[in-house]
């Protein structure tokens, strides 16, 4: 260490020498930094030094300073330079060494997925675009003549009930109460006088009922059809169905029964049943799967539709004459033709925006519905 006493037998060329010879032979950038602190950090040899100009004299300052200030830069600029050479060299070895595989796949990027009734809508326009049915579309915010009253539902209907139904506080201009829409049914109305006769659409689309539980959402799908023309009678409506729930399910054994029943937009109303096996799963839970005759051992009669041949009142609501067009119509419900062909058992999943769900259940987007690929072929 230089003290006070001794700075005048200091040899500053000598020391010089030293430290830029040991500076040079530094072999990584860790002895580097070493030197760094001895020469020049707080106690450093080289800072020690500086620190005695404070006590010389004048002449002494005069004749000393310029050697310490040239020793002090000497140093430093040695230790930059030698840093910038290790940290060059360091990199030229990682890139002798270094060996990028061009041939390697690249990293997928994440990617979405489609929604179960995204998929089933697609399908099931497919479908009925082969049968020469044109995909329609009306408002989710409806008003309570399309909803009901055209549809001949009655005042005192149960399903126009305030539990029952959505109703918004306002009416429309034409004093009709506002609502949620509660089936795809009020786009009959709509079709019908909008395009008149004759008619062959699909009506997909979000419903809404004041209802829920595991088996109903307050927010569901369904999707409506509806043919107007000329000496359309109830055979035209079952070969419909099963022709579309063949192609849907990918099952030449599904059977239909058709029972009498009730709506107040179609007479005669048909209730659709769907012929199921009860069917035990690899996981040991027993599933119904669609097919074969409900009465058959070990079968079932499941209830899928709603349907029937259009009121004549409802054909007058279209603004068409009931005595030259006839129809039939019917009301599915989307959600639940995906769960039976798609294997899912809670409903209310469908709803909770669970990425989780949706990877496991969802579909890709190139899986795009096509019947020469089989509908659903992605699945
Ligand atoms: N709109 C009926 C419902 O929501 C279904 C239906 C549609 C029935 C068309 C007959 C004809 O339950």
């Amino acid at each position: 260490m230089v003290t006070r006493t001794d700075r005048t037998k200091v040899d500053y060329a000598a020391t010089r020498e030293e430290a830029l010879a040991r500076i040079a032979a530094a072999q990584d950038l860790d002895a580097l930094e070493k030197l760094r602190v001895e020469f020049l950090g707080k106690q450093g040899s080289v800072s020690l030094l500086l620190k005695t100009l404070g006590a010389m004299s004048p002449e002494e300052r005069r004749s000393t300073g310029p050697q310490i200030h040239a020793l002090r830069e000497g140093v430093s600029d040695a230790l930059t330079a030698r840093k910038t050479a290790l940290e060059g060299a360091a990199l030229e070895a990682r890139l002798a060494n270094e060996s990028v595989d061009l041939t390697l796949p690249a990293p997928e990027a994440p990617r979405g997925s489609i929604h179960p009734v995204s998929q089933v809508l697609d399908e099931l326009a497919e479908i009925f675009a082969d049968l020469g049915f044109a995909v329609a579309t009306g408002p989710e915010i409806e008003d309570d003549w399309h909803n009901f009253t055209a549809l001949n539902i009655p005042e005192s209907h149960p399903a126009r009930a305030m539990h029952d139904t959505f109703y918004f506080p306002d009416s429309d201009t034409e004093g009709r109460r506002m609502l949620l829409r509660t089936h795809t049914s009020p786009v009959q109305i709509r079709s019908m006088l909008e395009q008149g006769a004759p008619i062959r659409i699909i009506a997909p689309g979000r419903v809404y009922r004041s209802d829920s539980d595991a088996t109903h959402t307050p927010m569901f799908h369904q999707v409506e059809g509806l043919v107007i023309d000329k000496g359309i009678h109830l055979g035209h409506l079952k070969w419909t169905l099963e022709t579309f729930l063949k192609a849907f399910f990918e099952r030449d054994d599904i059977v239909l029964r058709l029972r009498p029943s009730y709506f107040p937009f179609t007479e005669p109303s048909v209730e659709v049943d769907v012929g199921f096996a009860q069917v035990n799963g690899a996981d040991g839970k027993s599933r119904r799967v669609l097919g074969g005759c409900g009465d058959a051992p070990g079968h079932g009669w499941m209830e899928l539709l709603g349907s029937g041949m259009v009121n004549r009142k409802v054909i007058e609501a279209g603004g068409l004459d009931p005595d030259e067009w006839q129809g039939f119509a019917f009301g599915i419900g989307v959600d639940r033709l995906a769960m039976l062909k798609y294997g899912m058992d809670d409903l209310r999943a469908f709803f909770d925006g669970d990425v989780r769900w949706l990877a496991h259940y969802g579909f890709s987007a190139f899986d795009v519905p096509t019947l020469s690929a089989g509908v659903g072929a992605g699945a």
